[in-house]
């Protein structure tokens, strides 16, 4: 909202300074910005439902029984995950989807805990779903 804000703050601006050109060309110069800034804060807003959507699945998955965000319970802690995949240049939906290996912890006990996640109930999940959790997890700070 604060940008559409400020960009009618612009048209305002560009109304009363451009008085060499024409109204029309000038309101059309608007239009489109006022545009731009619409589709900005669709994405914008388009980005919070997936987390949204993230932390929910995240939650109602069970993925929180056994990552929580600081802590390590049974799995590794979101934020540790989420810095080994960023240090690793991983990728959590390819994990998610059962396309990579395990980088964040290795232990063949743990990864079985974590497979038998993936085998059960992560495989009938969208990719869309897959990568709001990711985008959750991210967002976790
Ligand atoms: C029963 C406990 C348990 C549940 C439920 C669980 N996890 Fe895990 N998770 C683990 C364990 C243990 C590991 C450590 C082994 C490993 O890294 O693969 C792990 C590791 C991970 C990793 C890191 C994988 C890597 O590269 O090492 C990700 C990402 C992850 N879990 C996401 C999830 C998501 C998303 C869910 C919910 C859909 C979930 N987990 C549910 C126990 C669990």
């Amino acid at each position: 909202m604060k940008k559409s804000l400020f960009v009618l703050g612009i048209a305002a601006v560009l109304f009363v300074s451009c008085g060499e050109k024409k109204k029309e060309e000038v309101k059309k110069e608007v239009e489109t910005k006022v545009e731009t800034v619409k589709e900005e804060v669709k994405t914008e807003v388009a980005a919070v439902d997936n987390i949204e959507l993230g932390k929910k699945l995240f939650a109602e998955k069970t993925c929180a029984t056994c990552h929580q965000p600081d802590a390590k319970v049974i799995g590794p802690s979101i934020k540790e995950i989420v810095k080994v995949y960023a240090e690793q240049k991983g990728n959590i939906v390819t994990f998610l989807k059962g396309e990579a290996e395990a980088i964040v912890d290795k232990d063949p006990g743990q990864v079985a805990i974590m497979k038998a996640n993936l085998d059960g109930f992560v495989k009938d999940m969208s990719g869309d779903e897959l990568a709001a959790v990711a985008a959750y997890m991210r967002s976790v700070k």
